[in-house]
């Protein structure tokens, strides 16, 4: 399976600091946001990354993670995203490094505090479809949130004002290859992106759309709340405990 971090957009809800830097560089207490997402990989044992950026500062990426052997890699692999078109957009562009592979993906400011170790292991048994991760949030508003009926998830629904549940889909997706396809398929959603949610809801409607509950606190960075909040969990725990 190969590991793919979603670092691109415009960070804009966290302007003026993205002005100058990309959000997946600012810091999370003691490391760049970036540090977070690939941990989160090798500690399920995904060693093979890629790394989706984008806007004017891609370059300090090389800067900061070289080849990866801060982290005991001895590769990572970097694309581009021009502009802002959405998670989905970001992740057409990791087709051609998947190759014939699976594909978990982690959205670049998505921040845990145990491990996805289980999770990836369980979807390294399924045979095809999708795993995604559900955490019970006191804001699903912000989120896309699944509505379940027992314990099948029948559809997701990106940032509702009246949540059907009172779960947040994370940021953390295991795909098979047939994610490539079903992006093909997707048109802008009103706020002009391709959703992943879209993508979600395709796999649901197949019935390959498989959960569980992501194991201790997870967080988004992606508003200055978050990253306070990120950055305090962090000071508190630490992450990534394995
Ligand atoms: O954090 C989990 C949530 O992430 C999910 O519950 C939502 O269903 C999902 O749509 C997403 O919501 P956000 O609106 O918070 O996503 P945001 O636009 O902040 O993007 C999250 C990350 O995805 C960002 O840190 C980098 C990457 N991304 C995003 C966009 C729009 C890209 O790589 N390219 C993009 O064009």
């Amino acid at each position: 399976m190969k590991g793919i971090i979603l670092a691109g957009g415009l960070g804009s809800r966290l302007l003026p600091l993205t002005k100058i830097t990309n959000k997946h560089l600012l810091p999370v207490h003691d490391k760049p946001m970036i540090y977070y997402p690939i941990q989160t990989l090798i500690d399920a044992d995904i060693r093979d990354i890629l790394v989706v950026t984008g806007g004017n500062n891609a370059g300090d990426f090389l800067r900061l993670l070289g080849n990866g052997s801060k982290f005991g890699l001895e590769h990572i692999n970097y694309t581009y995203q021009e502009g802002e078109g959405g998670i989905a957009e970001a992740l057409k562009l990791a087709e051609y490094f998947a190759g014939d592979e699976s594909i978990c993906v982690v959205l670049g400011d998505n921040i845990i505090e145990k491990n996805i170790a289980a999770a990836v292991d369980a979807f390294r048994k399924q045979d095809s479809g999708a795993r995604i991760l559900l955490k019970e949030v006191p804001d699903p508003e912000r989120f896309g949130v699944p509505v379940l009926e027992g314990e099948r998830v029948v559809k997701i629904e990106e940032k509702p004002a009246k949540p059907g549940s009172s779960y947040a889909v994370t940021g953390i997706y295991m795909y098979d290859n047939t994610v490539f396809d079903i992006i093909k398929t997707l048109k802008p959603s009103g706020r002009g992106e391709l959703e992943i949610t879209d993508v979600n809801n395709a796999y649901i409607d197949r019935g390959e759309l498989a959960w569980d509950i992501l194991d201790g606190w997870w967080t988004d960075a992606g508003t200055f709340e978050s990253l306070l909040k990120a950055g305090n969990l962090v000071a508190k725990t630490g992450a990534n405990n394995t």
